[in-house]
């Protein structure tokens, strides 16, 4: 059965289209990427999910549907976003940006930080620091961290490895892959970077335009014109 469900996802911002018609599916427990070049829909496809945007079409998380509601409600249903700005307080301490995610927390405050703490020692290390003086790899951190407090059922991550170096983006994976193995997290990630999503998730979307244009397991999609297209972009 599949978890959050997208269908006939459409999104306008005025009279321009974003997104065309965009369905997909996630199980519980699953890592699936959304691929695309700059411009694609990826920010607008995570932040329609979140009532940001206007859109048409149904979203459903589990048996609850999240069409109408808005960010808030959406927040306390399960869906846990953490956005490509990732809009942190830049002279607040490390502890107090992650605690902001708390607000709606249903449960134990205490557990999420323990949790966040576990996933990121340097975040505990660090948490009277002011986010505005840490490097960006560390702001993501901060910025998974924070959508972590609200005791996600699935956790959106936009664009995880944008502007960070190869290294940080081989901790960040090491982190996302760890949330599912130890945590059962399902998440959906966003990247124009294909390889590091081809390392990371087990089923990729391809998005163009605005429109979802492949869809297939990593195996099936490795090797696709599309996912390269996407990648290099037109
Ligand atoms: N706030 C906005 N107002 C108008 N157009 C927007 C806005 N945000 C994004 N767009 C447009 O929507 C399309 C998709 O953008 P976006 O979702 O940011 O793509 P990506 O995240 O894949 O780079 C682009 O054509 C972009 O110019
Ligand atoms: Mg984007």
């Amino acid at each position: 059965m599949s978890f959050l469900t997208i269908e006939n996802l459409s999104a306008f911002y005025g009279k321009a289209q974003a997104l065309h018609d965009v369905s997909l599916k996630v199980s519980e427990g699953e890592i699936v990427a959304i691929v695309g070049a700059n411009g694609a829909g990826k920010s607008t496809l995570l932040d329609s999910v979140m009532a940001l945007t206007k859109t048409t079409g149904v979203i459903r998380l589990g048996d609850a549907v999240l069409t109408g509601r808005n960010s808030s409600e959406i927040v306390r249903l399960g869906v846990g976003y953490a956005p490509e700005r990732f809009n942190l307080f830049p002279y607040m301490s490390v502890r107090d940006n992650l605690l902001v995610g708390a607000y709606t927390a249903r449960e134990d405050i205490a557990r999420n930080l323990d949790m966040v703490h576990k996933l990121f020692p340097r975040l505990e290390e660090r948490e009277h620091q002011e986010t505005s003086t840490q490097s960006g790899g560390e702001r993501q951190m901060v910025s998974l961290g924070r959508a972590l407090m609200t005791s996600p059922r699935v956790l959106l991550v936009d664009e995880p490895t944008i502007g960070l170096a190869p290294k940080v983006c081989l901790e960040i994976a090491d982190v996302l892959r760890r949330l599912r193995t130890e945590f059962g997290a399902t998440i959906v990630i966003t990247e124009q970077n294909a390889n590091f999503a081809l390392s990371l998730a087990e089923r990729l979307y391809v998005l163009e335009s605005g429109h979802v244009t492949a869809t297939g397991t990593v195996d099936e999609l490795r090797d696709d014109v599309r996912l390269a297209e996407a990648y290099f972009g037109h």
